[in-house]
This record gives C-alpha cells, sequence and structure tokens, in this order.
C-alpha cells in the first residue's frame, strides 16, 4: 500500500531492525532514515521520520537506513559517537546517527548550532545529551576540512560514508522514469505530517509529491508565490522569503523539529484545516490568497474566507491547492507571530496569533490580527481588526483591541486549558504584538 508507513516497510518487510520505532508520531527520532532524492544531477538527502513518510512517497527515491551506512568497522561518524560516549540504550542512537549524517551531508554551515538543529527532532530519554554534544562538537571539528562542492567525495575518502553512496545519483537516474505515482481518490496526501499519524484513515490516497511544478517560491510584481507542495523547511531556508518576509522563519524555528519541517508542506498545513496550525495563522495576517485549481477552472480565493467549520473548507472535489499569494509590502508592514505552548519548542500551541499592521504617520492605517486555538478555525480577528484602523497607538487602544479581541472568539475547553485560560492567553497575545512592534508606545503598566 503506497500509505505503508515506510517504518512497517523497512522493519517487517525488508526485515531490517536498526531503524526503531518509538512514539509513532514524529516526536523521538527512533525511526529517522534519510531520503535522497535527485535535484538537477545531484542527490540531496534530508532526515525524516520513517513513521509519518507514507511509502508512495520515496518512490523513485534513496532511502538509507541505519544499516546502509554500516562498513566494515565504524564509521567516522559512528566512531564519534562511541568515542563520546552517546550509546546508553542503543534504542535512540540509529536516529541520532542518521540525523546527524544528513548535517554532514547538508548544504549547510558544518558548525555547532546546525548540528544541534539537524538532531532538534531526537530524543534521548537516558539524558545522553551532554554526550551528543560532545560529539556534535567533535564532528564539526573533523569537518572543518571538507570541500565544498566536494562533500560526497569527501566524506566517502574520509569513512563518514560508505563508497556506494558514490554510484547513487546514477542509480537514481536509470528508475528516475518509475517515479510518478498517481492515484485519483478522496484524500490528498502532501506531506503527511499530520494525516499519517492515522493511516488507516485513507480508503484512496492521491500524492502529489512527485509533481515538482508544485513546489518552489517566487517573487512577481511584489507578489509572493508559494507553491503548495512547498516544504516549511524549504520555507525557512528561502532567500526570497528571508528577504521579504524576514519574520517567517523565526517562527518556523518553533514549529516543530527540522525532520517534520523536511516532510511538512504549506498547502497541506492550510488543506488539513486544523484551528492551531501556525503556519496558516501567520499567512492569514498576511492577507494570503489561495489559488485552487481543478474541474477545468483556477480561482482565486482569500485565506480567511477557505475555513467554513471544523475541520471544513471550501475546496471543492477535484480540486487543490496550488499556491498561496502573499502581496509585500515593502516599507512600511509590520508584522508579528507569536504563540504559547507547553514547551517552547515543538510543541502545538495552547493559543497562537499574528498580527500585521501597515503603519504611516504615527498611524495604523491596516490591521489584520489572527488567532488560532480559540474558535473551530483558524481565525482572523475581524473586529479588533477594523477598530486598530487608523487609530494611533497607545496603551488604551491596545486595551480596548484586546477585549474585542477576546469578544469575537468561541474557544472550547480541552487538555490545552479552559475557556477563560484561552481568552486570557489571548490577550496576552495581543498585548506582545504591542509590545514587540510599538514598544516606545506602550506602558506595561496601563495595560
Ligand atoms: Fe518516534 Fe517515528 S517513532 S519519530
Ligand atoms: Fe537511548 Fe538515551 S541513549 S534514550
Amino acid at each position: 500500500s503506497p500509505v505503508l508507513p515506510l517504518v512497517e516497510f523497512i522493519r517487517e518487510e525488508m526485515n531490517l531492525k536498526g531503524t526503531k520505532i518509538g512514539c509513532r508520531e514524529g516526536d523521538c527520532g527512533a525511526c529517522q532514515v534519510l531520503i535522497g532524492e535527485l535535484v538537477d544531477g545531484r542527490v540531496i538527502y534530508k532526515n525524516v521520520p520513517s513513521c509519518l513518510t507514507p511509502l508512495g512517497k520515496v518512490s523513485g527515491k534513496h532511502v538509507v537506513t541505519i544499516e546502509g551506512l554500516n562498513m566494515d568497522k565504524l564509521n567516522a561518524l559512528q566512531q564519534i559517537v562511541v568515542d563520546d560516549g552517546l550509546p546508553q540504550c542503543g534504542f535512540c542512537i540509529p536516529g541520532f546517527v542518521i540525523s546527524l549524517t544528513a548535517f554532514c551531508l547538508g548544504d549547510n554551515p558544518f558548525d555547532f548550532p546546525n548540528a544541534m538543529e539537524y538532531t532538534s527532532g531526537n530524543i534521548c530519554r537516558c539524558t545522553g545529551y551532554d554526550s551528543l554534544r560532545n560529539a556534535e562538537r567533535e564532528l564539526v571539528k573533523r569537518l572543518a576540512d571538507i570541500i565544498p562542492g566536494e562533500h560526497l567525495q569527501w566524506l566517502c575518502e574520509n569513512n563518514f560514508l560508505p563508497s556506494y553512496f558514490l554510484t547513487v545519483a546514477e542509480n537514481l537516474e536509470k528508475i528516475r522514469q518509475n517515479d510518478n505515482f498517481h492515484f485519483s481518490g478522496k484524500k490528498i496526501l502532501a506531506g503527511g505530517s499530520d494525516l499519517m499519524l492515522n493511516p488507516q484513515q485513507f480508503e484512496e490516497v492521491e500524492f502529489l509529491h512527485t509533481d515538482k511544478s508544485l513546489s518552489g517560491i517566487t517573487m512577481a510584481d511584489e507578489l509572493l508565490i508559494i507553491k503548495a507542495g512547498t516544504t516549511v523547511e524549504e520555507i525557512k531556508n528561502n532567500e526570497i522569503i528571508a528577504k521579504y518576509l524576514k519574520e517567517l522563519p523565526s517562527l518556523l524555528q518553533f514549529f516543530a523539529s527540522k525532520s517534520v519541517r523536511n516532510l511538512a508542506t504549506i498547502g497541506g498545513n492550510i488543506a488539513n484545516a486544523s484551528p492551531i496550525a501556525d503556519l496558516t495563522i501567520a499567512l492569514l495576517a498576511l492577507d494570503s490568497v489561495l489559488v485552487l485549481t481543478g474541474n477545468n477552472t483556477r480561482r482565486r480565493l482569500k485565506l480567511k474566507d477557505f475555513y467554513l467549520d471544523y475541520k471544513k473548507t471550501d475546496l471543492h472535489h477535484g480540486e487543490i491547492i496550488e499556491q498561496i499569494e502573499i502581496k509585500i509590502i515593502k516599507s512600511s508592514r509590520l508584522v508579528n507571530f507569536t504563540k504559547i505552548a507547553k514547551r517552547e519548542h515543538m510543541d502545538i500551541a495552547s493559543v497562537n496569533s499574528a498580527a500585521s499592521f501597515v503603519y504611516k504617520d504615527d498611524k495604523i492605517v491596516h490591521a489584520t490580527i489572527s488567532a488560532g486555538g480559540i474558535a473551530p478555525v483558524p481565525l482572523l480577528l475581524k473586529k479588533s481588526s477594523t477598530f486598530l484602523q487608523g487609530k494611533a497607538v497607545t496603551s488604551d487602544i491596545v486595551r480596548q483591541a484586546a477585549l474585542i479581541a477576546t469578544n469575537e472568539i468561541s474557544p472550547i475547553a480541552d487538555m490545552r486549558g479552559s475557556v477563560e485560560y484561552k481568552s486570557l492567553l489571548l490577550r496576552q497575545l495581543i498585548y506582545s504584538h504591542f509590545i514587540e512592534l510599538f514598544p516606545s508606545k506602550i506602558t506595561l503598566g496601563d495595560l
């Protein structure tokens, strides 16, 4: 089945037991593998949780499990990991080695913060993090000699990778013609980082992943266009985003681990219609427009009008989200994203919020504030946004806007908090937008 979790295929059908199962939710990293994809004649490797990766998604790609890194004796990275005492239970170690191998293969500076970032999706429950940090420091030292552009060659020559890696591009080229899974069905699966938590839900699935025309980021006439299949990690690292929407990458840092961001797509985040989706909340505040195609039509719809009810959208049968468009307002737009969750990193928010203000001549000319976790759908706070239009920023105005906001929401009590608690969180998040963006206009004691 194309929706069989990759980890099941690896362990049960290929009988490769080095890849472990911990949480089955993309949280622990025990199941991580590398997925290599041929891009312009080069294989680009990413670490992903195989528990959330549908088998159909790796068609035509190179899947590397921990066994695929073995050589006659420990490879150079495995040796560093052993020397620094990282292996304790052994259960999480394959995932750590896979993530650090992705770091070695990545197009990133070989520094310590980056090494940490690559292992952000790996948990060691017996707290071997000091050993991990030591191993990462040692690895960074060893990679200092790497020759840019000759990466793969260097890693093979220096025993970090088995030499068969040098032949993978050629092999993938040969099987390229098979890389075209296409199913006509009810559910469309992009990254699968949420839907694969429950793969039994699929009767039929239509995959988007092989269609390269559905990913990428471009800028045309001050319109930023993000294709729906673009992954969250691609958005986080994109130069156009860094230039025109520099607030977004820092939000995505808290979105999920790097390995989950490698799977999750922007289109999936929107279509999944979670009322608490971080990226969707940000896109709402940015007045994003969706381009929907299918059934021989192509239509534009404001994201704020896309959500009809809990998990119900205006996506017609046979339609897909093709792209997301954001108008770039260069000089006068101030943007802020914020969320509160039980953990700072990689957690579902209790309440999140984003705000965008066009601010000229000491006045808010246009305001859009959105919030999640306080209604059945990701919500644009229309009344409070309208209230702010034309106003100068003062503590009193901010207090009034927050009061209006807490009266236009309909939170429910759940494991993430009571109705009162969520209303209080929203009020605080609205305050925090103004404290962040207009620090000189706000007196904290007056809020
Ligand atoms: Fe925990 Fe896959 S089993 S991330
Ligand atoms: Fe496996 Fe820590 S070494 S959980």
